[in-house]
């Protein structure tokens, strides 16, 4: 079995996350339940500043709060030391109602609404990185029509697509060639993106970015993604004059779904994305820019864990047997998006044999087979499953497809267990419905 973080199995053979018995958070605070390892991802984000400082002179980590982000995750990660990227309007909104410091703020998006723009560019954000001309068009508007609104210049990046093909679920790739996110460098739209934003009044470029998939679980695409930025910051010097006192590699490390799975360390990691830049730009007598990573997955995948409770078991001899629990496609699609694999704990008999292979599935009127093949100690209605590795795109995934409430999620940490979002409830799920007069009045 595997335990990951502070999980452990207690004196009454139960799992244990954080200092608290996983079957009285399931009877606290009810299932499906997402629970965020505190300790677990304190020690990630430390981890991450501590190998990336070790090996470049400028760093700087920012949390891809798109895989998990609500105002309480936004404390923590400011506590660590982190910056945050955020993808939306939405994400944004969420890091200042949590007091993020605004200037550590990235925005992203390929196809960003002038609203989102306005909204980072009047709250001062540290970065934008910008993806397209048309990006570049709005901002030349907005910061015309601004101008005098800010004090100072507004900091970008240029977002690139290297031209990768990573070895990871298509649905997860983003820095192939043929993308939709950034400017891609055969073409030569990298260099024309960095002068059209050097001629921009109200702008300030600050170096490059790219990200180029996700779950990678070796080294390979970042090595060679790695060589082309720096070969394209290379270019911006030479050929524009300019140079990049920034340059963003993404994230994309993977994290153990599965035993198997063995991602290399942050070390190793760290090794091969420094010495790829320093070998290439100290070669070409360039600065070393300031580093920036984006881990989403990485930071805080294997920090959260979903509890669900066992309902109907059926079995079909010969077959297979299916174990029902009271969650699944709407708290994670990825089973049904990426043919996502998991482990699963048989929680309150988590020191007995997992020796019987069922179907976790859950309870959506659709055939959401969850967890095929899974390995659990006698599953018996009412035992607590807890399902590993949650804490990356789960909660920030979920749906209310069959009008399901979503989950609540805790944190939890040294015995003690609070509450980061209450789970909702069902005025929430008619909170937004109209019912249009006509319609009241009408009846048949
Ligand atoms: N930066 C950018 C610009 C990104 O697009 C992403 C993820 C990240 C950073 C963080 O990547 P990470 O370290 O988490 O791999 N919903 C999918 C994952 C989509 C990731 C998209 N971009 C899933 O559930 O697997």
């Amino acid at each position: 079995m595997m335990l990951l973080g502070t999980q452990r199995i207690n004196s009454e053979g139960r799992l244990e996350i954080g200092g608290v018995d996983t079957t009285r958070l399931a009877a606290e605070y009810g299932t499906p339940l997402y629970v965020m390892d505190e300790a677990a991802l304190r020690e990630k984000a430390r981890a991450y500043l501590v190998a990336f400082s070790a090996r470049w002179p400028k760093v700087k980590v920012s949390f891809a709060g798109k895989a998990f982000l609500c105002t309480g995750i936004c404390k923590v990660i400011e506590q660590e030391g982190l910056s945050l990227d955020v993808a939306s309007g939405g994400e944004l909104y969420t890091a200042l109602q949590a007091g993020f410091p605004v200037e550590q703020i990235t925005l992203h998006g390929n196809n960003k609404s002038v609203e989102e723009l306005r909204m980072a560019l009047e709250a001062g954000v540290g970065h934008i990185v910008v993806d397209n001309f048309l990006e570049l068009d709005l901002l030349t508007d907005l910061l015309s029509e601004m101008r005098g609104g800010l004090s100072r210049p507004q900091p970008i990046l240029v977002r690139v697509a290297p031209g990768i093909d990573p070895h990871t679920h298509r649905r997860i790739s983003t820095g192939q060639a043929d993308t939709k996110f950034g400017f891609d460098v055969a073409s030569g739209a990298v260099l024309m993106a960095v002068r059209r934003a050097l001629e921009i009044p109200g702008i300030e470029f600050r170096g490059l970015h790219c990200h180029v998939g996700s779950q990678l679980l070796d080294t390979d695409c970042h090595e060679a993604s790695v060589g082309i930025m720096a070969d394209l910051v290379i270019q911006v010097k030479q050929q524009l004059g300019v140079e990049c006192p920034e340059l963003n590699v993404g994230g994309g490390l993977g994290i153990r779904y599965l035993a198997s799975q063995q991602p290399p360390s942050l070390e190793a990691f760290a090794d091969v994305v420094t010495r790829v830049l320093r070998d290439r730009l100290e070669s070409a007598g360039v600065a070393l820019p300031t580093l920036l990573q984006e881990p989403g997955r990485s930071l805080v995948g294997e920090a959260g864990t979903t509890l669900y409770t066992i309902g109907s078991i059926k079995q079909i001899p010969g077959t297979r047997t299916y174990v029902a629990v009271d969650g699944g496609l709407s708290d994670n699609p990825r089973p049904a998006l990426y043919e996502a694999k998991y482990s699963v704990i048989s929680a309150n008999k988590a020191a007995q044999p997992h020796d019987q292979v069922v179907t976790v599935s859950g309870k959506h009127c659709e055939t959401d087979l969850l967890f095929p093949d899974t390995p659990l100690a006698d599953p018996q209605p009412g035992d607590i499953l807890a399902v590993q590795s949650t804490g990356a795109y789960n909660f920030a995934m979920a749906s209310n497809y069959n009008r399901f409430r979503r989950p609540a999620v805790v944190l939890v940490s040294e015995g003690q267990a609070d509450l980061l979002v209450r789970r909702e409830n069902y005025e929430d799920l008619v909170a937004r419905d109209l019912m249009p007069a006509r319609l009241a009045r009408q009846t048949m």
